[in-house]
């Protein structure tokens, strides 16, 4: 069996480590991946949306299945094409992944249906945005450009003047380009927020163990967001019966939604939910794994991820039994001084042995150059270091104890991560 994956961070790393795991032991590829991956898979220098330059690597390469992992290039069409050529895949076609690729697809699929989500209005026009800010007058807001924004197109407004100059810079400015001429206005909620994956084949979804994103760059959520500063999973605060609630009103409307709008999800479908005083609402879905939560997901995933591709795309997701291991995992971000503005990179890492790894646990690379049988520092989030316990308690000693050994010129990560999920345990 040879297994094609398209992206190049720690997410895709860890997919690929996940798939290095399988009985079916397949031979791995990754394009464009990273100097981590190219320990584990044979790497390709083609770009994640590089769609026509992808078809012609699957060609050359004839894997049994292509797994596109970035938002990008399924919003933009990668599998359609693909599949067009007669290969088999995972993830979404382009007219399911616009419930990520499109804000306001995804507010009007979830009136529709009764999904419960915040309450929205959405605007072409900054006047007319500005007008209806003006007249409800409530603070903070929520102004999210519509299309794809490299996760940075969500502003949450404190005051009427940070909400007119957002909704100027994106509609008028087209801070975003096309993508933020069309703009959602939403309610501001709140409660914890859940990351919930899920693999579906447009019929059945089976939800995988919740988790927990830390998205602010510095401690005590201080600091600028970023694309995930660290992960826990599982979440404490999705209870069985909240999952149960979830399941009932979210997830299983959702995957028959897309069924009736004639736009079937398959893949892994990303719920981002939000436990407000009013039940769970959904504060955004992705059409893929996330990153960094898919870098604590999989490690405790006991069914074969091969198993799972192949019954997703035959449509027998149904008759699989998908098992967890009953344990807590920890991923501690390590990022390169300056992230998310500024930073450097090319720095040398020390720590890790000739795979990229180091003992006790899982390093997933996110932004690394392997080169003279070294690893070097190559963008702003770099490594996703990741261990599996018992409890979380012993899950974060392990990752931290494994963030010691390893180091390089003004490296940069959290130290509580994990924190607030253990006072949520009380
Ligand atoms: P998104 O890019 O949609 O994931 O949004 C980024 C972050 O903004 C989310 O993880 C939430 O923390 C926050 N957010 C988005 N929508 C809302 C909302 N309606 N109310 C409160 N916070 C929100
Ligand atoms: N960690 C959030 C995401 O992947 O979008």
């Amino acid at each position: 069996m040879k297994l094609l994956v398209v992206g190049s961070g720690g997410r895709e790393h860890a997919i690929i480590m996940k798939l290095a795991e399988s009985r079916h032991s397949p031979e791995l590829y990754c394009a464009p991946g990273n100097g981590g991956i190219s320990r584990y898979a044979k790497c390709f220098d083609v770009k994640a949306t590089d769609i026509p330059g992808m078809v012609e690597l699957a060609k050359k390469l004839q894997p049994d299945y292509v797994f596109v992992a970035p938002d990008d290039p399924l919003v933009l069409g990668m599998v359609d094409a693909m599949q067009a050529e007669g290969f088999r895949t995972f993830g979404p076609k382009s007219d399911a992944a616009i419930i990520e690729g499109s804000k306001i697809f995804s507010k009007e699929l979830m009136k529709k249906y009764n999904i419960p989500t915040g309450k929205y209005e959405v605007f072409t026009d900054s006047e007319k945005a500005i007008a209806y800010i003006k007249a409800q007058n409530t603070y903070p807001t929520v102004i999210k450009a519509d299309g794809l924004a490299l996760g940075k197109g969500v502003i949450l407004a404190q005051n009427e003047e940070e909400a007119v100059e957002a909704v100027k810079s994106m509609i008028d400015g087209r801070k975003f380009g096309e993508s933020s001429t069309r703009i959602v206005i939403e309610e501001f909620l709140t409660g914890p927020e859940v990351s919930v994956l899920s693999f579906t084949d447009g019929k059945t979804v089976v939800p995988m163990i919740s988790s927990m994103d830390h998205k602010r760059a510095l401690d005590n959520d201080m600091g600028l967001n970023t694309g995930g500063m660290g992960t826990v999973a599982p979440n404490p605060y999705y209870t069985d019966a909240i999952a149960q609630e979830c399941m009932e009103k979210i997830f299983l409307p959702t995957i028959e939604a897309m069924q009736k709008e004639g736009r079937p999800f398959t893949g892994c479908l990303y719920f981002g939910l939000m436990l407000t005083p009013d039940g769970a609402k959904v504060i955004e879905y992705n059409c893929r794994f996330g990153d960094p939560e898919t870098q604590v997901v999989l490690p405790l995933l006991e069914t074969d991820l091969v198993d799972i591709i192949e019954a997703v795309y035959n449509g027998t997701l149904a008759d699989l039994q998908v098992t967890w291991k009953q344990e807590s995992a920890a991923c501690v971000v390590m990022a390169s001084g300056g992230y998310p503005i500024k930073y450097e990179s090319g720095k040398l890492i020390s720590g890790l042995d000739e795979k990229g790894q180091t003992d006790g646990v899982f390093v997933y690379h996110a932004g690394t150059k392997f080169a003279d049988n070294q690893f070097t520092t190559a963008g702003g989030r770099v490594l996703g270091i990741t261990a599996t316990a018992g409890n979380l308690q012993d899950a974060l000693d392990k990752a931290y104890a494994g963030v010691e050994k390893i180091s390089w010129e003004q490296v940069h990560y959290r130290h509580d991560i994990g924190q607030r999920a253990l006072q949520a345990k009380g």
